[in-house]
């Protein structure tokens, strides 16, 4: 309502930056926004409150082997209960922009029909709480936690999954609509055709090459249809999706159709249909007429998620935590200006980034001097690019806080903020107090 839309008007007029932060702000646009990036399954808890249904990622946790330590996310970082400690947190860090998504099993607990009031509630109250701090929501409608229910009737597999999304981003639409900037369809779809159907190590587990190649096309015509939902219910917002994309690096020996193949595997195989309207060839999926016109409606904005390269021929790079993470910044500059080049000049956002190590509580410290480089050397990568001349607007790192790393449970820390889940205490890594520096201009 007025309050949402004058809040929404202080924050994005904010007063010109003072000299400290026109420091911080050397190498970016002024408008240029830091922020955080969070998940609802992995940070929320609160798995059985407010009428919440059942996801597949809760059936997945409860099936034996499937997690590291036999973990859950009943109670995660317990953000459904913390979120105003949270969002002070990032504010108190100077963070500009915040990114979460919407569980959609709190807003149709079986995943179609009535809206549920107490789920659409918590995020009116999330996004409330962000203006009230200053901080613009990004939010993500569909973050992998698919109401069972649906997965039941064959979830995204079955082409009806297009719709069904459509009528939740509605929902989400109209009821946080009037405060939200910027909208984010579905988080790596790649993620989830390639964990999902093709390796099977995430739910619902399937290893079956026609049921990856519907999913693929089912999840770009369930972005589509809820572009042209957004466009319908609220013209003026804005929207696109969020990719996890990765430059194909090589030792210089590679075959070049091996390098074309794996470019379209690890990015084209959705930035094409997505931005040029077609597959590219060799990508097999099931279309109908219409499909490519819906898929390639115009974005607002394309919301970049980097973390590794894709690497080719014996080229390789050390890694985090994370064993398929391989840390190589330059990837990050050579993606931005690639986007630009290939994809024409639409507004870029970072919507994550960053890295696991092993973190240990020293007292109140936790010293991450590996995160921090991580994170200060994309940021460095990014800037160039921007220097050149690429339209970048925002940067998140992965993530404000600890939280249920998927497969790997609450083993691998990817936080700036520790989560001591015993206590459920928070506690600045000096990697987030780096960030904070750097955003006031304390650190280069
Ligand atoms: C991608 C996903 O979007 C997020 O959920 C995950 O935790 C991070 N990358 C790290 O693996």
């Amino acid at each position: 309502g007025a309050a949402a839309t004058a809040a929404l008007a202080a924050c994005d007029d904010a007063p010109a930056p003072s000299p400290a932060a026109s420091a911080a702000a050397s190498g970016v646009p002024r408008a240029f926004r830091w922020g955080a990036a969070t998940s609802a399954f992995q940070v929320e808890g609160a798995t059985a409150e407010d009428s919440r249904g059942t996801s597949i990622w809760d059936t997945f946790t409860r099936s034996p082997g499937k997690i590291r330590g036999g973990d859950n996310a009943d109670v995660s970082a317990d953000h459904y209960h913390r979120w105003a400690g949270d969002l002070d947190l990032a504010r108190d860090l100077g963070l500009t922009s915040y990114r979460f998504s919407v569980a959609w099993p709190r807003i149709q607990p079986d995943g179609r029909g009535p809206a549920n009031q107490k789920g659409l509630d918590f995020y009116k109250r999330l996004v409330g709480g962000l203006r009230e701090r200053g901080i613009s929501p990004v939010v993500t409608l569909y973050h992998w936690d698919l109401p069972q229910a649906l997965q039941d009737q064959g979830g995204w597999e079955n082409r009806d999954s297009a719709q069904w999304f459509g009528d939740y981003a509605e929902i989400v639409f109209r009821a946080l609509g009037d405060a939200t900037p910027t909208w984010l369809t579905i988080n790596e779809p790649k993620t989830i055709v390639q964990l999902g159907y093709a390796d099977g190590v995430h739910p619902p587990a399937k290893r079956d090459r026609a049921a990856a190649q519907a999913v693929m096309h089912h999840l770009n015509l369930a972005h589509g249809t809820a572009v042209r939902r957004l466009r319908a219910a609220l013209p003026g917002q804005r929207i696109g999706p969020a990719l996890n994309l990765s430059p194909v690096v090589h030792d210089g020996n590679a075959d070049p159709a091996q390098v074309t193949a794996a470019d379209i595997f690890e990015n084209r195989r959705f930035l094409d249909p997505l931005f040029k309207g077609a597959y590219p060839s060799g990508v097999e999926a099931p279309v109908r007429d219409g499909d490519l016109a819906l898929i390639s409606a115009p974005n607002d904005v394309l919301a970049v998620q980097y973390y590794n390269p894709a690497t080719l021929g014996g080229k390789k790079f050390p890694t985090s935590q994370a064993t398929w993470e391989q840390i190589y910044p330059q990837g990050m500059y050579d993606l931005l200006v690639r986007l630009k080049r290939d994809y024409g000049d639409i507004p870029l956002m970072i919507t994550e980034n960053g890295a696991p190590f092993p973190d240990t509580l020293e007292g109140d410290r936790v010293h991450d001097p590996q995160r921090t480089a991580y994170i200060r050397d994309h940021i460095a990568a990014m800037k160039k690019a921007i220097a050149e001349g690429v339209n970048v607007e925002a940067y998140h790192v992965w993530s404000l806080l600890d939280n249920f790393e998927w497969t790997e449970g609450y083993g691998q820390r990817w936080g700036i903020v520790y989560v001591d889940y015993p206590t459920q205490r928070r506690i600045l890594k000096d990697s987030a107090l780096w960030y904070r520096d750097m955003i006031a201009g304390r650190a280069v």
